[in-house]
């Protein structure tokens, strides 16, 4: 039985002093044991949001990092930066940063294996476009983010990841897919790993739907057997948050 896992992204929104605030009001509204709550937040917020997340159920990530250990990469955020203060978690190939930061399948590779060898869970984006959905290309583009992402990747570190479908069509659009589309892509992308890897790692591994999720939505994609959480943006400002980290409640 896997744990559901309902991360927040809080993109570039927030400043240090705002995430202690926000962190506090939603502290006791995301309190359930029964699933892995993860905020993350902006690289700038990071330790206070250790800080002030300390003592309660929430993990914190970061939304990005670099894959090189260290060196002449100015602006970038080394993996050790994270461990030292306790990041448990980080973003990798979101749609905006392969939009508007030029990343790639590639970069996304070399990312997960650096976060892998620091001990940093990855939580892997893939998802398609509107264009692509309308093509009928969804999975074959999603098994083609997935093979080139998992590259080298060992079966006992795939166990532990956590892969975020997000259709780019549904990000902050407030067109949240059905629950009948996300679970045909998640199971597929299940499907993926058992093919690159085994029955018992894509068993193993979890898959979070992301894209216009509300405390509404929350429940219905949730209960979807390959569904094991989810990626939150908008909705992981509010204390709406709180409702859907408690959809089982
Ligand atoms: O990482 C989160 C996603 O981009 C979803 O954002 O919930 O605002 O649509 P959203």
């Amino acid at each position: 039985m896997r744990k559901k896992i309902i991360a927040g992204n809080w993109k570039m929104n927030k400043t240090p002093s705002e995430t202690v605030a926000l962190i506090n009001e939603l502290k006791p509204l995301v309190a359930n044991d029964e699933v892995d709550v993860v905020f993350c937040v902006p690289a700038i917020s990071l330790t206070k949001a250790i800080e002030t997340a300390e003592g309660s159920n929430i993990s914190i990530g970061a939304e990005n990092m670099y894959f090189e250990e260290s060196g002449a990469y100015t602006g970038e955020i080394a993996p050790n930066m994270l461990t030292d203060i306790g990041v448990k978690y980080v973003i990798i190939g979101h749609s905006e940063r392969r939009e508007y930061f030029a990343e790639t399948d590639e970069t996304v590779n070399k990312k997960v294996l650096k976060a892998f060898e620091h001990g940093i869970t990855p939580i892997i984006c893939c998802g398609e476009s509107l264009t692509q959905r309308e093509q009928g290309i969804t999975i074959d583009w999603i098994r083609q983010q997935i093979k080139i992402a998992f590259l080298n990747v060992t079966s006992k570190q795939a166990k532990t990841a956590v892969i975020a479908y997000e259709p780019i069509w549904a990000i902050g659009t407030g067109k949240v897919a059905t629950s009948a589309q996300a679970q045909e892509v998640c199971h597929a992308i299940r499907d993926c790993i058992a093919e690159i890897y085994d029955e018992a790692t894509a068993e193993a591994i979890r898959i979070q739907y992301g894209g216009s999720v509300s405390a509404e939505s929350a429940p219905e994609l949730f209960a979807q057997p390959d569904i094991d959480g989810g990626l939150v943006g908008g909705a992981s400002l509010k204390p709406d948050f709180g409702r859907i980290v408690n959809y089982n409640k």
